[in-house]
């Protein structure tokens, strides 16, 4: 939630703001703003609106300088406004400062503050740190800043600029991301590498409770309570074209396009064709994990979860080895029970989910083995957690997540297959007809890709049906859950998603000609019970679209119309049903003319609680 950039150097920073801000917008688009120091002075500019809004108020009332900080929000306290908008000022107006993340004690902060003589102009919990950096200021800002964040109770990535400590960007650290860049004469900070690529490879992770001041010839790191930081520099190895859209009219549908390569990625030097085994070694997880396991609990949020319940009817088949799913801000809340034996997946894209990685370091206070299943290697829950299996996705940018979905279910059947071979619960030869079908399913998934045109055509068809059903059984539960995820968040339409087995318990009563139902029925061993829900559809009247194997008649005598998909094994069928899924929600939006990468009210990487 909400994008923070910072730009010192010696040359104008505010295009580098700008364009910072344009690739973290994913983050949060209610409000943006951009802050510099001109010279004299700390000039600043917000908007209500998306960055477009932003460059326009930039075009109308220009501004200029070597050093500045910019910000992309997601409201939490306060609603979207200017006046909300970061970068907020202090009293005085000479420290600007922008923050991602929340103030827990900012209440009892905001009142200590106001009777002292603070005044305060907006509604957020963040303008109380702008007031306690400018209370302790004594001439340095690195400390004033140092002296404020001792203070905070909460999650923050903050940057602060002032003119009276002028030339450096001040950045503190707990919580939310924040990766520093080292250019040529400049220097930059930001919550992602993505707006770094186009000046840089070369990076340093903050971590947490760590402090880092950037000026022109370098940046200087420390931890809160002052002593000096060694940071390894690393090299990216994404390339700048990987964050354009290459020709699509938005990153969902390149990101949709780009899933068969991401599979290959996922299981490249991971998989012998020879010999069917599974090599998870760069996973750095101890060989005897697996062995020792009782029980596999894995944890995620949104479609990760969705991905994690596809993870779990792999292990239970493959691995016959008893495994929950868990929503991790519920397992949170809960008197959950772990084990010693117990082995934890955190599954998020992000890597930065605050429920799932507050859920991730409960499961380490315990003492247990946690293994981070992220497209994202630095991210807070890939250092946190003992192994990290990397799903080698590239930068997804589009809020809707697709390609790392599929990365995820890639990795865990890569997981399930691995955990199955450790305790001898496959056969050499059930081994190696698995992989050698995991490895068509990427050939597979490009030919589901190819029937776009005919899925657009059924989107827009379908575009004033209000209401949609996606059901689906056994492993194309979760699929029938994403589907209806996918036509939720972009579309704007309402979609429930169900298992087959429980229509008949209450959602059945919805059913007539306003409802489409949307049945997953790849021929597996639930197929017969999901024609027999398609045929308890049509008696009611209900429209019925269906995803199917080619050929499957029986299918297309019960759906209007229907999705076809290649035949697999009927544990890989998720990663060819979720196609056509996610090319119905993607055209139905775009035909709305919705804006299908920035979903309202969502954000890429939710990282308060
Ligand atoms: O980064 P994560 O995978 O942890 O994110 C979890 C959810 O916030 C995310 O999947 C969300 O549901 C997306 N909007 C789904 O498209």
């Amino acid at each position: 939630m909400c994008g923070i950039i910072g730009c010192a150097g010696t040359r104008d920073a505010v295009p580098a703001i700008l364009e910072g801000l344009r690739r973290l917008e994913y983050r949060g688009y209610d409000s943006a703003g951009i802050a510099v120091l001109d010279g004299r002075a700390v000039e600043r500019r917000r908007v209500k609106g998306k960055i477009r809004d932003l460059a326009e108020e930039l075009r109308l009332h220009p501004l200029a300088g070597v050093c500045g900080i910019g910000h992309t929000r997601w409201a939490t306290h306060g609603r979207p406004s200017e006046d909300n908008a970061h970068p907020h000022t202090d009293c005085g107006g000479a420290i600007a400062l922008v923050h991602n993340g929340i103030v827990e004690n900012y209440w009892a902060l905001k009142e200590r503050l106001k009777a002292e003589g603070h005044v305060f102009r907006t509604e957020t919990d963040t303008e109380v740190i702008v007031h306690l950096v400018e209370k302790h200021f004594r001439g340095s800002l690195e400390e004033a800043l140092r002296a404020a964040v001792r203070e905070l109770e909460g999650a923050f990535a903050v940057a602060c600029v002032s003119s009276r400590d002028p030339g450096k960007i001040v950045a503190a650290r707990n919580g939310p991301p924040a990766v520093v860049g080292f250019g040529q004469g400049e220097t930059f900070l930001s919550s992602d590498i993505t707006p770094l690529l186009h000046h840089t490879r070369r990076v340093a992770y903050m971590d947490d409770g760590e402090m880092a001041v950037l000026t022109a010839d370098g940046v200087r790191f420390s931890t809160f309570a002052g002593a000096p930081v060694a940071k390894a520099v690393e090299t990216l190895d994404w390339e700048p074209a990987m964050v354009e859209k290459r020709g699509f009219a938005h990153f969902m549908a390149k990101e949709i396009f780009e899933q068969a390569d991401v599979v290959r990625d996922t299981l490249k030097s991971r998989v012998s064709l020879d010999s069917g085994r599974v090599f998870l070694e760069d996973t750095g997880l101890q060989p005897g994990v697996f062995r020792r396991a009782s029980r596999v609990v894995l944890i995620a949020c949104g479609t990760s979860y969705h991905a994690g319940l596809v993870g779990k009817y792999m292990l239970e088949t493959l691995a016959r080895v008893p495994v929950d799913v868990e929503y991790a801000s519920e397992l949170r809340s809960r008197d959950f029970v772990m084990d010693r034996e117990t082995l934890v997946l955190a599954i998020s894209q992000s890597g930065e989910t605050a429920d799932t990685l507050a859920a991730l370091r409960l499961a380490r206070e315990k003492a247990l083995a946690v293994l981070a299943v992220t497209n994202s290697p630095n991210s807070s829950m890939a250092r946190a957690a003992d192994g990290l299996l990397d799903l080698h996705a590239g930068p997804e940018i589009g809020v809707a997540a697709t390609k790392t979905f599929v990365g995820q279910m890639a990795a865990l059947a890569l997981f399930a297959l691995a955990f199955a071979q450790a305790r001898g619960a496959l056969s050499d030869g059930q081994s190696l007809e698995l992989v050698q079908e995991l490895q068509r399913v990427p050939h597979k998934m490009d030919r589901v890709l190819g029937s776009a045109a005919a899925i657009e055509r059924a989107a827009r068809r379908y575009l004033a049906c209000e209401h949609y059903l996606f059901l689906g059984r056994w492993i194309n539960f979760p699929i029938a859950l994403e589907g209806a995820l996918k036509l939720k968040e972009i579309s704007y339409t309402h979609a429930e998603g169900y298992a087959g087995g429980e229509m008949k318990h209450g959602p059945i009563a919805l059913i007539d000609e306003g409802m489409t139902t949307l049945a997953v029925v790849p021929r597996d061993r639930v197929h017969d019970k999901m024609l027999s829900n398609m045929a308890e559809v049509q008696a009611r009247g209900g429209r019925i679209l269906a995803v199917a194997f080619e050929g499957d008649d029986k299918a297309g005598m019960a759906a209007e119309e229907v999705f076809s998909i290649p035949e697999t094994h009927q544990l890989f069928t998720p990663f060819l049903t979720v196609l056509p899924l996610q090319l119905f929600a993607y055209h139905a939006a775009a035909a709305k003319g919705l804006d299908v990468d920035q979903p309202r009210n969502l954000a890429k990487s939710v990282t308060v609680e």
